[in-house]
């Protein structure tokens, strides 16, 4: 195997995911901030970096589940320092350190290998 075929299977799925080509709408901080879980006639959607993405087939961020803090926002901060405290769940991540950033990193290329990019948060200040 090379260098390459590791690096691209890092953080991977265990089944493959088939996903749709990434959108670049713009969602308003306002209706992301519906798309929480709470409504069935909404996605349910959790933004990195100002990067949307649709996280409704998994429970964990549905409305009881063990994530449910991270959906509706931009919870860049909480990823990248390893919190499920919700006044961490702001996007604010420029000030990190370099190995919270690289956590953050790794949190985009988990959520990028199993979840549809439906847009980019309004306003959101990217990487
Ligand atoms: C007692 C501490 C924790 C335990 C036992 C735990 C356990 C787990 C497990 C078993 C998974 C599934 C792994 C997989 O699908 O490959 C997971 C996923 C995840 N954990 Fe934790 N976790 C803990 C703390 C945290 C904390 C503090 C955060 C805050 C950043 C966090 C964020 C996440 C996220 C974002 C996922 C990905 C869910 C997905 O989209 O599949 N976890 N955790």
């Amino acid at each position: 195997m090379t260098g390459n075929e590791s690096e691209s299977k890092r953080f991977a799925p265990k089944v493959a995911v088939q996903l749709d080509p990434p959108k670049d709408d713009l969602i308003s901080q306002e209706e992301l901030a519906k798309c929480d879980g709470t409504d069935p006639s909404r996605p349910t959607l959790v933004a990195i970096k100002g990067t949307v993405f649709d996280v409704t087939r998994n429970a964990a961020y549905g409305s009881s589940g063990q994530y449910r803090v991270f959906a509706g926002k931009d919870p860049s901060r909480a990823l990248a320092c390893s919190s499920l405290k919700p006044e961490d769940c702001v996007p604010d991540w420029y000030d990190l350190d370099d190995k919270e950033k690289t956590t953050l990193d790794e949190w985009f290329t988990f959520f990028s290998k199993r979840y549809n990019i439906v847009g980019k948060v309004e306003g959101a200040k990217n990487a």
